[in-house]
């Protein structure tokens, strides 16, 4: 079968989407699928190999669908705005090609971290209490208590700042606007990290791999995520209690979202249960990344784990 694997993208997680890309059509070629590799750049302008496709963005997906006509599944493996944001598999729907992962829907909502909270709450998960605003109005935003400052839709902690005071505060309202006319202003949790992942299979079916703890001396943010300094524990070490409701409330997001493909659901695991950070419908899929290593434990490698998405590719 022939897949066209998608990566770039026109936001900060450009190069992490680069990554996932070579190492997901690295897992296929060795699987014995043919497949042709996209980059969007930055300025969206598509490269196939070592061509540049058309003068403008337009221009490029023009010159972009004869190769996806010839695709028989698309792999879009886009990190963040105009990509996980359901954007690439908007395309695909409309060219009626069978796409790896979300759809449109749970994409859209799983980018938006002020939608998913809403989402959560009304099926009865806990999230970090927070506010919205819009970068335009941030300028009359008082300082009252620590808060996290992230723009809503990003990926990998990129524009996300902890304030603790009102000059900090300041600070992280122009970094999240540099990234969204929307900001999210959180009360900091205080818990263990922990990721779950959930895949859906060919047949429909869904499960939750085994929850992964993640250790840094600091915060998780951007710097952390990439510069290998972090360590995970996979399994986690859980309680029974708190390993079914952190596992049981990553099947409820998976599924109030209309979630395929993989989707990994990040928690804090507090003294009072998990708190929902944010849902992941493109997570990072370098055999590295927290999503392979979980599957990893319970005996499904990297080339399988990327095979098994593709056969479950739908249109
Ligand atoms: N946004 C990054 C790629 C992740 O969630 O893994
Ligand atoms: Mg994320």
């Amino acid at each position: 079968r022939r897949i066209l694997v998608i990566g770039g993208g026109q936001n900060a997680e450009h190069e992490v989407s680069v990554a996932t890309a070579r190492a997901v059509a690295g897992a296929l070629r060795s699987r014995g699928f043919e497949v042709s590799d996209i980059v969007i750049g930055r300025d969206g302008r598509w490269r196939h190999g070592a061509e540049t496709l058309g003068t403008s963005a337009a221009a490029s997906l023009a010159a972009a669908l004869p190769l996806l006509e010839r695709t028989d599944v698309v792999f879009p493996a886009v990190h963040g705005p105009l990509g996980e944001d359901g954007t690439l598999a908007a395309l695909c729907a409309l060219a009626r090609k069978p796409v790896v992962g979300s759809g449109l829907r749970a994409g859209a909502v799983g980018m938006d971290k002020w939608v998913t909270k809403l989402v959560a709450e009304a099926i009865g998960i806990r999230v970090a209490p927070g506010r919205l605003v819009r970068a335009a109005d941030s300028a009359g935003i008082e300082f009252e208590t620590d808060v996290v400052v992230k723009p809503v839709a990003a990926g990998s902690s990129y524009g996300v700042t902890l304030a603790r005071d009102a000059r900090q505060l300041d600070e992280a309202l122009r970094t999240a606007s540099r990234y969204d006319d929307q900001i999210l202003l959180e009360h900091v949790v205080h818990g263990r990290e922990i990721d779950v992942a959930v895949l859906r299979e060919a047949d429909g079916s869904r499960w939750a791999a085994p929850p992964l703890e993640i250790h840094t001396s600091g915060l998780f943010d951007t710097a952390t995520k990439y510069d290998g300094t972090a360590r995970f524990t996979v399994p986690a070490d859980l309680g029974g209690a708190d390993h079914a409701a952190i596992t049981r409330a990553a099947l409820a997001m998976f599924d109030a979202l209309g979630c395929a493909g993989v989707a990994r659901m990040d928690f804090f695991l507090t003294d009072d249960g998990p708190v929902l950070n944010e849902v992941n419908t493109m997570p990072g899929m370098t055999a590295e990344s927290q999503v392979p290593r979980m599957f990893a434990a319970v005996g499904v490698p990297y080339e399988e784990l990327v095979a098994r998405l593709v056969g479950a590719a739908r249109s």
